[in-house]
C-alpha cells in the first residue's frame, strides 16, 4: 500500500511516498530558504510562485526515485492547511488532479497533524501520547488520542516558539531561519548571563506566551546601543552568544514548566499513556530535546522526537498522516476547500465539518 504526500504550506516544496510498514519509499524536498533569506522571513507571494515552479518536478522525482508509476499509488495526500494559502492551494490542486485523473482517493491532511503523527512513523509511539508541537507558526501542548483525535491542553496566547527564535535572530542580525542560528551561537554562550522573564509561569494552566520574552531581549540589545536603536547596537560575539544562550534557556524552561503541568493532567486522565513526544521545527533544537528527555526520565515516561530532518516541514510526515487516515478510510471529497486556519483539536474523525470527511 502506497500513499504519496505533498507539503507546500510554507517555504518547503516536498513530496514523499510511504507504505503501511512505516517504510519511506522515497522523498524529495526543495527548500526556498535562499529565496526568503534576504527578506528575513517568508514572503507569501514568493513562496507561492516557487511552489508552482517546483511542484511537478518534486512529485515526478519522488515517483521516479521510488521506481513507481502514478497509478501504483493508492492515495494522494496533501497538506491542506493551516499555512500560507497560496502554497497550500498549489499542493492541494496537484494532489486532487492526480486523484481525479487516476481515480484514487484524496486525503486532506492538517499540516499540524503531519507534525503530530511523524513520531509514530519514526518511532514506536502509541496512542494516547502527550505532544509538544512547536513550529514557526504554532506552539501547543496536546494529548494525541488517535488519528484526528486531539485534546488541547495549552497553546501560546501570542507568538509561537519558532516565531520568537526567528524574531530574536533578526534583531541580532543572525539570519533566517532563526532557530538553527540561535542554537549554534548558544553553544558558545553563557545561559545564565541574562535573566529573562518566563511569561505566564504562574497562570496555573498550560498556556504559553513568548511575546514578552522577545521584548525583554530587544531591551537588552537596545541597552548596547548609544542611541537606543538596535540597528546601532554594539555587541561582540560573546554578547551575542550569551543573549542566544539565555534566550534559548528561557524558551526551553517555559516549555518544560508547562509540560510538567500537562504531564499531571495526562497521567491522571490517561494512566495507560506512556509516551511524551516533541515535534515541529523547534523540535530540531538539541537543547530542548535534552531537557525533555530528562523530564521524561524523571516522570517515568518514554521520550521520542523525530530525527532532526523530519522536525522541520517535509513530505514524509504528510504521507504518513495520509497513510494513517487511509488505513481508517478517512478520505476527502475533491471539493475540499484548503483551510488557511485549521485548529487541530477541531479535526475529529466524525466531524464532517472539516470538509466532508467520509468516515
Ligand atoms: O515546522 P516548521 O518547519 O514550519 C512551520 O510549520 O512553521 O518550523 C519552522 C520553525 C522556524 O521558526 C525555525 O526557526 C524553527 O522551526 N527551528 C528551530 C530550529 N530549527 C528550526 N528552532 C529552534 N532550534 C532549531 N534548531
Ligand atoms: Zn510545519
Amino acid at each position: 500500500m502506497y500513499v504519496l504526500g505533498i507539503e507546500s504550506s510554507c517555504d518547503e516544496t516536498a513530496a514523499a511516498i510511504v507504505n503501511e510498514k512505516k517504510e519511506i519509499i522515497s522523498q524529495s524536498l526543495w527548500t526556498q530558504i535562499e529565496d526568503h533569506k534576504v527578506f528575513g522571513g517568508v514572503v507569501p507571494e514568493i513562496a507561492a510562485r516557487a511552489h508552482l515552479e517546483h511542484i511537478d518536478e518534486i512529485i515526478n522525482h519522488t515517483l521516479q526515485k521510488a521506481n513507481l508509476q502514478p497509478e501504483d499509488i493508492d492515495a494522494f495526500a496533501a497538506s491542506s492547511g493551516p499555512g500560507l494559502i497560496g502554497g497550500v492551494v498549489i499542493g492541494v490542486m496537484a494532489a486532487k488532479a492526480l486523484c481525479l485523473a487516476l481515480n484514487k482517493p484524496f486525503i486532506a491532511v492538517n499540516h499540524l497533524e503531519g507534525h503530530a503523527l511523524a513520531p509514530r512513523l519514526t518511532g514506536d509511539v502509541k496512542y494516547p501520547y502527550l505532544l509538544l508541537l512547536v513550529s514557526g507558526g504554532h506552539c501547543q501542548i496536546l494529548i494525541v488520542k488517535g488519528v484526528g483525535d486531539f485534546e488541547r491542553l495549552g497553546t501560546t496566547i501570542d507568538d509561537a516558539a519558532g516565531e520568537a527564535f526567528d524574531k530574536v535572530s533578526k534583531m541580532l542580525n543572525l539570519g533566517y531561519p532563526g532557530g538553527p542560528m540561535i542554537e549554534k551561537m548558544a553553544e558558545i554562550g553563557d545561559e545564565d548571563r541574562f535573566v529573562l522573564p518566563h511569561p505566564l509561569a504562574n497562570s496555573g494552566d498550560c498556556n504559553l506566551s513568548f511575546s514578552g520574552l522577545k521584548t525583554a531581549v530587544r531591551k537588552i540589545i537596545e541597552s548596547y546601543s548609544p542611541d537606543g536603536d538596535i540597528k546601532n547596537s554594539i555587541l561582540d560575539k560573546k554578547d551575542t552568544a550569551d543573549i542566544c544562550a539565555s534566550f534559548q534557556k528561557a524558551v526551553a524552561d517555559s516549555l518544560i514548566h508547562k509540560l510538567e503541568k500537562a504531564i499531571k493532567i495526562f497521567k491522571q486522565k490517561y494512566p495507560e499513556g506512556k509516551d511524551i513526544v516533541v515535534s515541529g521545527g523547534v523540535a530540531a533544537n538539541t537543547y530542548l530535546r535534552k531537557k525533555m528527555a530528562a523530564l521524561a526520565e524523571n516522570e517515568g515516561l518514554i521520550f521520542s522526537a523525530p530525527p532532526i530532518r523530519f522536525c522541520t516541514d517535509n513530505g514524509v510526515m504528510i504521507a504518513w498522516a495520509g497513510m494513517e487516515r487511509f488505513q481508517k478510510g478517512l478520505f476527502n471529497e475533491l471539493d475540499f476547500k484548503p483551510r488557511p486556519r485549521w485548529p487541530l483539536d477541531e479535526n475529529a474523525p466524525k466531524a464532517a465539518g472539516a470538509g466532508g470527511v467520509k468516515a
